[in-house]
């Protein structure tokens, strides 16, 4: 079984390819070739035979009378190896030479005045169809016009001369084909196919060990195709290997700080808990500090507590449950934080029974973020619009404010981690975090518009 298939792939390597491919594309060649050259042949081969009977017959007319012995005639006769020889002038006819008895013609050729086609089917049916024929040949006489040679004789001699040919050409043909394929396979072998080779085990070996700069691949240096593509897979795994690098640091970073926020938010809790007996003092200057102190210790405490979370790195996958989005929105109202003495109206257009299927809770969390944004930017007053529509296969959830929109520098890298908050205390996490939580449930969260006179977010589910 190994052995087996150990052949069937050799045969499947591009160079067995190759190597049959190009020995058939040369047979090929070779056969376009024979084909007229050995119509040519049999032409050669009748007008020789022509000029010959010619000659003799111009002889025969030399002699008075135009009589010669029967034994010059048979003699001349086995010398052209026709079986009799016929002279037409304008206005006569003269049987030059012939046997003692006539013989049935089976087929009669004109060699003057024919196509290249015409002459390739005469030739190929003397070779493979008929065998033992008498055949007439007509041929014009050179210098006049008017008269023309007939010739009978045997085909089987010329049969017999095209069959060696043939075979000649055969073997000539396929030591020529054997010759040119193994140059072309060499020259294609040592050009691509081992190139290609040496690029697919650099491909393997980095695939093992990307971190290993020796499994890179050097390139060869040339100029044309298979040097580029050598050249862009350099840079590719070069490229890949710095780009791995830089991520193992960055997750050698990320557990880093994540342990930090762990500690920070231990740290934190006590101070909280530190500043609340201080609450609990009657010093006026203490009353007017601690409510500040404790707000500022709870944003800290905020802000270890979504950088672990996001830490995680990876959300759970959600488990969708199919629900009425209208309890959902009461509870996002709920914990939205409204500041002290804000006018902040809050606006829900839903139609009745609108259902969602999403998993509950991460649907809570990105509405809960964009809403905190919303009231957030409106500061104390203004107005929060949220709506829902069906468009085709996607459900719509808009989160509308009139705030003064979102300012240039946390548009730049809105939804990059860490990178697009624009206010004091802001983690730049919160809209990263939506997004991902949306997209996992194959939907999208984007920023619909934003102007100075508001901003919409909408969430699209699929239905
Ligand atoms: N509705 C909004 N109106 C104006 N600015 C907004 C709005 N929503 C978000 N932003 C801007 O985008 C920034 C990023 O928001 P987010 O990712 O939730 O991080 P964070 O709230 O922690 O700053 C915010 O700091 C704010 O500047
Ligand atoms: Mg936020």
């Amino acid at each position: 079984m190994g052995n087996l298939q150990k052949i069937s792939k050799i045969f499947r390597s591009l160079s067995a390819q190759l190597l049959v491919l190009t020995i058939l594309f040369v047979m090929l060649a070779e056969i376009l070739i024979f084909v007229p050259s050995v119509a040519f042949f049999r032409l050669n081969y009748l007008e020789k035979k022509s000029e010959f009977a010619h000659l003799a017959s111009l002889a025969l007319l030399a002699s008075p009378d135009n009589m010669v012995s029967k034994e010059l005639k048979a003699e001349l006769l086995f010398r052209v190896g026709a079986r009799s020889v016929v002279l037409r002038g304008a206005n006569s006819t003269m049987l030059m030479l012939s046997e003692e008895m006539p013989t049935a013609v089976d087929a009669s050729y004109d060699i003057s005045k024919k196509g290249p086609l015409k002459l390739i089917e005469e030739a190929l049916e003397a070779l493979f169809l008929n065998e033992g024929r008498i055949i007439r040949i007509v041929s014009p006489i050179e210098n006049e016009p008017n008269s023309s040679l007939e010739i009978v004789l045997d085909e089987q001699p010329l049969i017999t001369a095209m069959h060696e040919y043939a075979a000649n050409i055969f073997w000539l043909s396929l030591a020529i084909s054997l010759l040119t394929a193994v140059l072309v396979f060499l020259t294609l072998h040592w050009l691509m196919v081992r190139p290609m080779g040496r690029m697919s085990a650099s491909m393997i070996a980095f695939r093992r060990s990307p971190e290993d700069p020796a499994a890179a691949i050097e390139p060869s240096g040339r100029a044309d195709e298979i040097g580029m593509a050598e050249k862009e897979l350099e840079i590719m795994q070069t490229r890949l290997r710095f780009a791995l690098k830089q991520k193992q640091h960055l997750a050698a970073l990320g557990t880093a700080v994540t342990k930090i926020s762990h500690d920070l938010r231990n740290i934190l809790s006590t101070s909280h808990i530190v500043s609340d007996g201080l609450a609990q003092l009657d010093d006026p200057r203490v009353q007017k500090i601690v409510p500040r102190l404790v707000a500022s210790i709870d944003r800290a405490i905020g802000l270890c507590t979504e950088t672990l979370r996001y830490g995680k790195a990876e959300e759970r996958q959600p488990e969708k449950e199919e629900f009425e989005l209208a309890p959902l929105l009461k509870e996002v109202k709920a914990s939205v934080a409204f500041p002290e003495n804000s006018r902040i109206n809050w606006n829900e257009d839903i139609p009745k029974n609108f259902s969602v299927t999403a998993d509950r809770e991460q649907l809570y969390r990105a509405l809960l973020n964009l809403c905190r944004n919303a009231v957030e930017a409106l500061k104390t007053s203004g107005t929060i619009s949220l709506t829902a529509t069906t468009n085709g296969s996607s459900h719509l959830i808009r989160v509308e404010d009139d705030g003064p929109g979102i300012p240039k520098q946390a548009m730049d890298h809105l939804f990059e981690p860490f990178a697009g908050s624009a206010k004091a205390g802001g983690t730049g996490l919160g809209l990263s975090i939506s997004r991902e939580l949306i997209m996992a449930h194959s939907g999208k969260l984007d920023v619909e518009k934003t102007s100075q006179n508001g901003t919409v977010f909408v969430i699209r589910l699929p239905v």
